[in-house]
This record gives structure tokens, C-alpha cells and sequence, in this order.
């Protein structure tokens, strides 16, 4: 038997259920692993309160963690016990001491610590998918996607450098030297990595954030402003930031509180990128209202960004590579036990929180 928080209703951090399982033996093209870290993502309150679907109830929570293979089905994979591996969900599963897993979703790592790794996964790959993917830059050509293959390519090298991290993640990217862009919220764990990532690629950054603490944050992570969001009007300071003109492009996620003020930021032909809904689902959109500035709306997910699974092992690549080079600082900002599971939902859901939050399993040494 092992641990896990178990979810039998729809509902508040309550609902958590800390559990014994029973899980078994891999079968075929499966693995086994005992779980060193776990990354905790605002997709679980989600699942949590049923705005989005899980497969069954009950189930065990948690999208991502880094762990231990502790057993594997004779013959099935080139992982070997003792591996040390990342492994990304499709909903569930993570919140646990130990699980298995289909062998074909590990990755094995590199000399990362999982702490940081189950930090900077999920986290870096929707800021690298944002950066390469969601906002296309209609003012000026997009680069051609063999230049873009061989750049990431490039990044698998071991021998990739901090410099050669740094040149390759301004080129190729759909964010670019002089954007000006709104982070509508800037301090959680994605938006702490994408404001990093924008500040470096030459964009103008703009943050929101909710207190004065956050404002520091944002700050270090190269926002050139900060919006008090509760405090100023987000559309009235973004009208005299850019001199009337609006900015290029909107990340955000906060939806109901938010959309319509960030739709407003916008320039002629900007991009809104809708990303999620921590205050609520916004409002139904009319098309026409977006014909006034002939405006662009996306809502992409990162799970379905990409066209296969070598492109998003390219993307995790890419995204070990920058952390590992020191181009993205991540923060591991908030550790819990995994028995207090239901503490860090609470402290996430109440807006306690910013930069990444982890769950390690009780007696498992950092
Ligand atoms: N589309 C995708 O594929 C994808 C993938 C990952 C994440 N996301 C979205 O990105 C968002 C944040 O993800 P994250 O993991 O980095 O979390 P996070 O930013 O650490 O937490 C959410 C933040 O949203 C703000 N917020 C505003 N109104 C809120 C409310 N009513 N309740 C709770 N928070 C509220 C808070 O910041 P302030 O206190 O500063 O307002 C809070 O810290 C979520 O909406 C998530 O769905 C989308």
C-alpha cells in the first residue's frame, strides 16, 4: 500500500482525501516509480471543482512529478531501476508516493534537481509554447520551421551552452524586440518563467499583480511595469504606458474579472491569448466585437499545443536546457508535505501564493 490524496467529490481543498492505495505491479509497457516531487498547477482546482472533467471518481490527484523507477516490466523500455524520470499526466495520478506509469511517457533527466525540475516543467513548457506558439507576430514574418527544427535540435546537445540557450531563445520566437505586452496575472509559476522569458527576447513587459509583495516579484522578473490591478484601472495605466496605442498582445488568465479590460489593451490587429480562468470562465464573446480593432482571439492549452509527442519532448528538452543554464531563474517558492495536500490548494486558490509550488512525499529527503 502506498499514500495518495484521493478526490471522491466535486469541491473545495476539503474534498482531499489523504489515503492508503493499493497500486500493484506494472504490466506491460508500464513502470513503477516512487514520486521525489511533485508540481502542484492551478489545472487541479480545475479538475477539483469540475470546471474541467476528470475520467472517473474517485481518483488521485496531480498532473506532473519526478521520481524513482522502483520497477519495470521485463524487456519493456530502455529505463533501468534507480532511473530518475519526469512524468506528465493527463489529469491524474501524481499526488502519490508511488504509481505507475506507461514506460513511453517518462523522460529521463539530466543531472536537475527534482525539486526544480517538478518546479519548472508545465510551468516553462506553456511559457516556451507562448513565446514560440500562441501570439504570431502579424506585423512581421514568423522564421521558417526547418531554422526553427535545427535551433531545437541544437538545444538537445549536451553540450548546448548558457549563450548558445540564450541566442536560440531569441531567435524563432513569435515575441520579439520591442512588443509590448500585458502578463494578466505576472507572479504565478508560468508567468514568473514567461515575463523572464519576454524580458530577455526584448519585449516591453507589462505585469499585473494584486499586492504590493507580488509587485517586487514581478519586478525582478523583468516586468517593466506593474499594474496594482485591484488598486488601478488596468486599461486606463496600459492607454498611458503605450501613449494611447495598446500593446501587441494580452496573456490572460485570470478570464471572468479580466477579459473584457484586457480586450481593451489591445492595439489595431493586436492578439488576445485567453489562457484561463483562475477568477471564473469570462463572459461569451460576440465576433464583431472584435472587428472594431480587427483584433485576434486564441484559447490554446498546452496540452494540445503541439502536433506530436517528439515536439513536446523537443519543447521539455528546451526547457531543461534553459534551466539548466540559468536563463530562467525558476522559483521554488512554496514546499509542503504531500499530507498537506489540502493546505497548499487552499493557499494557491487564496492568492498566498506565487512563483512554483511543490509536494514532496513525507520522508522522502530534498
Ligand atoms: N492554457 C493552458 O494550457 C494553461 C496551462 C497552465 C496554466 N494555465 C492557467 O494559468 C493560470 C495560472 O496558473 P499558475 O499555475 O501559474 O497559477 P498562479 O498564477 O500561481 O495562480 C493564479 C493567480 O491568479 C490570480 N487570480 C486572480 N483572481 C483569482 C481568483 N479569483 N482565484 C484565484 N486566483 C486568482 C492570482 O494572482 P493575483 O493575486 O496577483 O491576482 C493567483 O495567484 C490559471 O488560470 C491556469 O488555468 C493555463
Amino acid at each position: 500500500m502506498v499514500i495518495a490524496i484521493r478526490v471522491y467529490e466535486l469541491g473545495g481543498p476539503e474534498v482531499l482525501k489523504w489515503e492508503d492505495v493499493k497500486i500493484g505491479d506494472p504490466k506491460e509497457g508500464e513502470i513503477r516509480v516512487k514520486n521525489k516531487a511533485i508540481g502542484v498547477n492551478f489545472i487541479v482546482i480545475y479538475f477539483r471543482t469540475g470546471v474541467y472533467k476528470v475520467p472517473e471518481i474517485p481518483y488521485t490527484l496531480g498532473t506532473e512529478a519526478v521520481g524513482v523507477v522502483i520497477a519495470i516490466r521485463a524487456g519493456m523500455c530502455d529505463l533501468t531501476i534507480g532511473d530518475v524520470v519526469y512524468h506528465l499526466g493527463s489529469a491524474t495520478g501524481t499526488y502519490a508516493e508511488e504509481q505507475i506509469v506507461l514506460a513511453d511517457k517518462e523522460m529521463p533527466l539530466p543531472p536537475i534537481d527534482p525539486l526544480v525540475v517538478a518546479s519548472a516543467m508545465v510551468k516553462g513548457l506553456n511559457a516556451r509554447f507562448i513565446v514560440r506558439t500562441w501570439f504570431k507576430n502579424i506585423h512581421s514574418q514568423p522564421k521558417v520551421t526547418e531554422e526553427l527544427e535545427s535551433q531545437t535540435q541544437e538545444l538537445s546537445e549536451e553540450d548546448t551552452t548558457p549563450n548558445d540557450v540564450e541566442a536560440s531563445s531569441r531567435s524563432n520566437s513569435y515575441v520579439e524586440q520591442g512588443h509590448k505586452v500585458v502578463v494578466n496575472t505576472a507572479v504565478g509559476g508560468v508567468w514568473s518563467l514567461l515575463c523572464q522569458w519576454e524580458n530577455m527576447l526584448g519585449a516591453i513587459v507589462i505585469g499585473t499583480v494584486s499586492t504590493k509583495e507580488k509587485a517586487l516579484q514581478a519586478k525582478e522578473d523583468g516586468c517593466h511595469h506593474v499594474i496594482l490591478y485591484k488598486e488601478k484601472d488596468l486599461v486606463t495605466r496600459v492607454v498611458e504606458i503605450t501613449s494611447e496605442e495598446g500593446v501587441d498582445v494580452v496573456f490572460d488568465s485570470v478570464g471572468k474579472d479580466t477579459f473584457q479590460g484586457s480586450l481593451a489593451c489591445l492595439k489595431h490587429r493586436g492578439y488576445m491569448v485567453s489562457y484561463g480562468q483562475s477568477s471564473g470562465t469570462p463572459d461569451p464573446v460576440s465576433l464583431s466585437s472584435l472587428a472594431t480593432e480587427s483584433l485576434f482571439l486564441t484559447r490554446p492549452s498546452v496540452r494540445t499545443s503541439a502536433f506530436s509527442k517528439d515536439e513536446m519532448h523537443e519543447a521539455m528538452k528546451e526547457v531543461l536546457a534553459n534551466v539548466a543554464s540559468g536563463t530562467l531563474r525558476v522559483r521554488v517558492n512554496h514546499i509542503y508535505p504531500l499530507s498537506q495536500a489540502t493546505q497548499a490548494h487552499a493557499d494557491m486558490a487564496g492568492r498566498k501564493t506565487s512563483g512554483s509550488i511543490v509536494l514532496i512525499p513525507d520522508g522522502v529527503e530534498q
